[in-house]
């Protein structure tokens, strides 16, 4: 069998297991030296395979290669770049020479919907061209709004981070017998699965009130509860989704490729507003890229998946799937069973799972069958490697291949 040249590529915002995932496929990658050749990345995502830009995967050390397990951000870096809809585009003849170029005849791409749709994209594009390169999609994002799958890779450790960091809070916020309004803002896009995951915590550790993108959002009535609230405990503590649908007084000018708008800042705006209409002291908590980027708080399960799911990715291209995402089936949440399935990327390109209305009780709590979704995806904590008191990370040399 003749050997072809595999390319990886990570896509949209990193996730505390996104490197794992690609760990999870070299491996694999390795045990099919007889269809598999040289391994490349791809740098900053598809833009690699515009720019001809790809390293060799086989340069790095076995030591960088295991400390992936504990990487953040996207080692083989990221973008959020819009294919065109028209194949007669000639950015496709630039991706498809360097595919040629490399002899690629595996490709895979690790990302949200978003990168979904290039991936689904790709696959449409070397059918119509007869081009036999196999194309999958690896599913990742800390917003858990991937169609088709139980949950998506990053979810449960970014969870897991959130989770925790707001019971500190909590407990710290405690600490004074007339405290502030905490405002603590939780990412996710139009999604709130990642700020409802705060539901978890004991009834004392939760947020007095929490909003996400899936209700509507009213000033008035949230002045009004964090008011009583501030009054009655001496403090309050609010968790707010970055998307939820409030008219900024000031909204970030940058849109990405796909429309969407900088998120960000809200918790600073609505603390302003408290601090002038009620007169309390304030706090604004954005935990911005360390829900997302903390390596303390990975889940085992999410790494276990990620490893998984990686390694399936490139298992099913050798074996001729193509234009297919890896995704989860949960057959069981407790005990916690699953299985990985194969899905069909044109049920998942550019569609949005928000969180289900009937998983949200009220403005403080989620239902029941949200947290028996959620319970299983956090346990276990993965060995690090420290050194001196710090983080081990893997340290790629990215070798570009000529
Ligand atoms: O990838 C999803 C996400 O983490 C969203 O929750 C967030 O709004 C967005 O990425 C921010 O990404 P960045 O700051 O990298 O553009």
């Amino acid at each position: 069998m003749e050997k072809k040249t595999m390319v990886y590529i990570q896509s949209g915002g990193p996730t505390p297991v996104i490197n794992t995932s690609l760990y999870g496929a070299i491996k694999e990658a390795r045990k099919h030296a007889d269809q598999i050749g040289a391994i490349y990345g791809s740098r900053y995502g598809i833009e690699g395979l515009i720019n001809d830009n790809l390293i060799d995967i086989n340069m790095e050390s076995d030591e960088d290669i295991e400390l992936l397990l504990q990487t953040p951000g996207a080692i083989l870096g990221t973008s959020r770049f819009k294919l065109p809809t028209d194949f007669h585009d000639p950015i496709y003849l630039t991706i498809l020479k360097t595919l040629e170029k490399h002899n690629v005849g595996y490709l895979f791409i690790n990302g949200g919907n978003d990168s979904m749709d290039t991936c689904y994209k790709l696959s449409l594009l070397f059918k119509e061209k007869g081009v036999d390169i196999k194309v999958m999609g690896v599913p990742k994002t800390i917003d858990n709004d991937l169609a088709c799958t139980d949950h998506s890779l990053g979810f449960p450790s970014a969870a897991k981070c959130v989770i925790n960091v707001v019971q500190s809070i909590a407990i710290d916020a405690a600490s004074y017998r007339k405290g502030k309004v905490f405002i603590i803002e939780i990412m996710g896009r139009n999604a709130g699965w990642l700020t409802a995951t705060i539901d978890l915590l004991d009834e004392d550790m939760r947020p007095d009130l929490i909003y996400l993108p899936e209700q509507d959002f009213d000033l008035e009535d949230f002045l009004s509860k964090v008011k009583t609230i501030h009054e009655r405990d001496g403090y309050c503590i609010v968790a707010i989704s970055e998307g939820i649908h409030f008219e900024r007084s000031s909204q970030s000018a940058f849109v990405d490729a796909f429309n969407h708008v900088q998120l960000g800042g809200l918790c600073n705006e609505l603390c302003k507003i408290v601090e002038s209409r009620l007169n309390i002291p304030t706090r604004p908590i954005e935990l911005s890229l360390l829900q997302r980027a903390n390596p303390l708080t990975i889940s085992k399960i999410d790494q276990d998946e990620a490893k998984a799911i990686g390694a399936l990715a490139v298992k099913s291209a050798c074996q001729g799937i193509t234009g297919q995402m890896v995704a989860i089936k949960r057959l069981t949440s407790s005990p916690y069973k699953t299985e990985l399935v194969i899905e069909d990327l044109s049920g998942i390109a550019n569609t949005e799972r928000t969180l289900p209305l009937s998983m949200i009780l009220n403005d403080k709590e989620m239902d029941v069958s949200y947290r028996e979704y959620l319970k299983p995806l956090i346990v276990g904590e993965t060995d690090l490697k420290w050194d001196n008191g710090i983080l081990k990370y893997a340290k790629f040399k990215y070798v570009k291949v000529k």
